[in-house]
């Protein structure tokens, strides 16, 4: 509650409305705090408003097909569902007084290519919106930015008046989606592609096969799916009514076979294409694995010819992904046939011999007129330039690929698998401003990709690893590089996060779906507390701390936690503005003191549910620590209040309690405040004159308590 008082009250600081004067515009443009993401290239608003009433109608302009009126239809019950009016479905035949009129001005691509033009112009009048594309595609994001737009207050809903010109920084704009180490059902892949529609992402890459699972049905080898996956793989039809779905909504699907390494669910239907005699079964561990393809057979390429050919008459994208990362050749390396055939070659080692595999491999795909992607150690002095490089690694990988001339696109640092805060991801840019790159080197760098590697997820978790961190990513690779303000990004974020939920998709609600499984009642307050001040323990750690394979259940209190925590944000905003001047003391003492008591009472709660259920037993520690923390924070701002010293021996007892908190837990989550909570012990402990201080001594001090200086 407190929090949320907080909050609301920052929102009303913000909510200033300033009138600018204007010179080009004959009407002045108003200054509006808007709810846009990604943000549009240029946006400007004036004075007034158009209602959105029952009497919404839709006129069409120009090309129409039946891509573009399923789309108009899905905005129009999206709009619906939020203002509870009821429209009439049918267009409206005068274009003059429909609400908002909307013309295309052709089909543009029905495959969605990485050349789409996805502009779009709406310009919003008190009498009319209008929203104009030169392609179905643009019709598409016009229609998402309008979905944003709207507005409401006590005289109803409307659309602000406001000029849009926008198009993308960025033509490739994805999201990887694994499936190998977990399955997804269609409809999970299907939910994720409106959530991807709906913040102008265009690629869907399908990370289709790895050592855990091969995934996609194949007519030529059925043991490759039969054997390979569990029986959970999609199926042709599946195939192609996601890629449908996808290219429905303008977004196409890029389709990976990740070879030569992570390659073991291949081999269990067909031990002869490893380079290793097997028998091999289906991985159920984490992490890099010795079976690769044998690159000096003729056989496996004529295997691959086969199947890649399949692949590529299903897959329609210009693009196929080959992966190639991690391949260390251990299987190679100890094979005596594959090393007589490189020193016959004279192939020196086993990355030239990858890049003979991917010669091999570059030429099946050319006969099937597909150009090449792959991850960066696909960069070989031989590859042709038509190959584009995915770089995991790194902006410099990315941009010495750029330089050499080739298409390149970014997922290093946006690997939302690592759980890391939005904002981490929103501050990495494709092109930044720092660049070294020409203006001819830096054409080549497409975009990026989120990856979401799915070692840690399943579908009831895999929406809120996706979202809404996914949406800031988006907006980096949309929005123009300006766009940088990472409080007003989690501003937006939270509301767009709601937004998302209207297509089905369940970061949110599933929360709460796993805390009640756990604890087995609804009554789940305390729990819901502790989950909210928790994260996931960042990088590669979930699985050091609470060893997984693939058939681990993801149903614990870590798979509740959200990546980024808001709570533990609002608290360090207000530890920050607490300790930031006399002033905001008295400002946020009380919300802060609120918080405390809350997480100290929480502790007794939490321990009744954790007794009730074995599984929330991994939580005891994390609520003996809440509570704690608690009970000590309100100690420090007593202290603080009344400007006595503590007590000898009090840090010390403080300082445990926050080693404690910080130890690794068997339940791999963390608590992200421990920073403030550690810089609000230590200013008790050091500044019982904290108040009497004037406003630049308290600043000085604050600052060196927040950064010490190094010893
Ligand atoms: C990768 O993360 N190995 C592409």
């Amino acid at each position: 509650m407190q929090i949320k008082r907080l909050v609301f009250r920052q929102l009303l600081l913000l909510l200033v409305v300033l009138p600018i004067a204007s010179t080009a515009q004959t009407a002045p443009t108003v200054r509006v705090q808007h709810n846009l993401m990604p943000v549009p290239s240029s946006v400007e608003f004036y004075s007034g408003r158009l209602p959105i009433k029952d009497s919404f109608k839709v006129a069409t302009k120009g090309h129409s097909d039946a891509r573009f009126l399923s789309a108009i239809d899905r905005a129009m019950k999206r709009l619906q569902g939020r203002t509870g009016f009821t429209f009439d479905p049918t267009l409206a035949t005068d274009t003059n007084t429909a609400t908002l009129l909307i013309q295309c001005e052709s089909p543009g691509q029905t495959i969605p290519s990485l050349s789409e033009d996805e502009s779009y112009r709406l310009e919003v009048t008190e009498r009319q919106a209008q929203l104009i594309a030169p392609t179905v595609v643009g019709v598409l994001r016009g229609l998402e930015t309008l979905l944003q737009l709207v507005t409401s207050d006590q005289a109803g809903y409307f659309w602000p008046v406001v000029k849009i010109h926008d198009q993308p920084r960025f033509r490739w704009r994805g999201l990887l989606i694994d499936i190998g180490r977990h399955y997804e059902p269609p409809d999970v892949l299907k939910r994720n592609l409106d959530g991807m529609a709906a913040m102008k992402l265009n690629v869907f890459h399908w990370h289709l096969t790895e050592d855990q699972g091969f995934r996609v049905e194949s007519k030529k080898f059925p043991r490759l799916h039969q054997m390979g996956s569990d029986g959970l793989f999609y199926t042709q039809d599946q195939v192609r009514d996601i890629i449908e779905y996808a290219a429905q909504r303008g977004i196409r699907v890029v389709p990976e076979f990740d070879i030569p390494g992570h390659s073991t669910s291949w081999l269990v239907g067909h031990p002869e294409l490893g380079s290793a005699p097997g028998p091999y079964t289906i991985e159920r561990r984490f992490g890099i694995f010795e079976p690769a393809l044998d690159p000096t057979r003729e056989e496996v390429y004529k295997f691959l010819e086969t199947f890649l050919s399949e692949m590529a008459s299903l897959f329609p994208d210009a693009y196929m992904h080959i992966g190639g990362d991690e391949n260390e050749g251990k299987q190679w390396d100890r094979n005596p046939r594959i090393q007589a055939f490189m020193k016959e070659k004279g192939i020196k080692d086993n990355h030239a011999l990858q890049a003979y595999f991917n010669q091999r491999l570059l030429k099946i795909l050319e006969k099937n007129k597909k150009k090449m992607i792959g991850w960066d150690e696909i960069l070989q002095p031989e590859l042709p330039k038509n190959a584009v490089i995915h770089s995991w690694r790194g902006t410099a990988a990315l941009a010495e690929a750029a330089r050499k001339g080739y298409d390149g696109i970014l997922s290093n640092g946006y690997y939302i698998d690592l759980i890391y805060p939005t904002w981490q991801h929103y501050v990495v840019d494709p092109l930044p401003a720092d660049s070294t790159l020409t203006a001819e080197e830096a054409k080549h760098i497409l975009g990026g990709e989120a990856t979401m590697w799915n070692e840690y997820v399943g579908p009831e978790t895999i929406d809120s690893r996706i979202w809404p961190r996914t949406a800031a990513i988006a907006e980096r690779l949309w929005s123009p590089r300006s766009i940088t303000d990472v409080d007003d990004m989690y501003r937006r974020l939270a509301l767009v996060s709601i937004q998302l939920e209207e297509l089905g998709l369940t970061h949110e609600r599933n929360v709460g779906v796993i805390l009640r499984r756990l604890a087995r009642t609804k009554d789940i307050q305390p729990l819901e507390l502790l989950a909210s001040v928790v994260e996931p323990v960042k990088e590669y750690r979930r699985g050091q701390q609470r060893p997984a394979t693939s058939l681990t259940p993801l149903s614990g209190l870590v798979d509740a936690a959200r990546p980024d925590s808001e709570a533990s944000r609002v608290f360090t905003r207000m530890v920050e503005g607490l300790l930031s001047d006399a002033p905001r003391f008295q400002l946020y003492s009380a919300d802060l003191r609120a918080t405390l008591t809350s997480w100290r009472d929480a502790e007794p709660a939490l321990n009744t549910l954790i007794d009730a259920s074995p599984a929330l037993r991994e939580a005891r520690d994390l609520a003996r620590d809440l509570g704690q923390m608690g009970l000590v924070g309100l100690e420090a701002l007593s202290y603080l209040n009344s400007g006595t010293t503590p007590p000898d021996g009090w840090l010390l007892k403080a300082t445990v309690i926050l080693a404690e908190a910080e130890k690794v837990k068997a339940s791999a989550l963390e608590f992200p405040m421990l920073p403030s909570m550690r810089n609000l012990v230590t200013a008790a402990a050091e500044l019982p004159q904290l108040k009497t201080m004037t406003p630049a001594e308290w600043k000085k001090r604050v600052i060196t308590i927040a950064n010490p200086p190094k010893k």
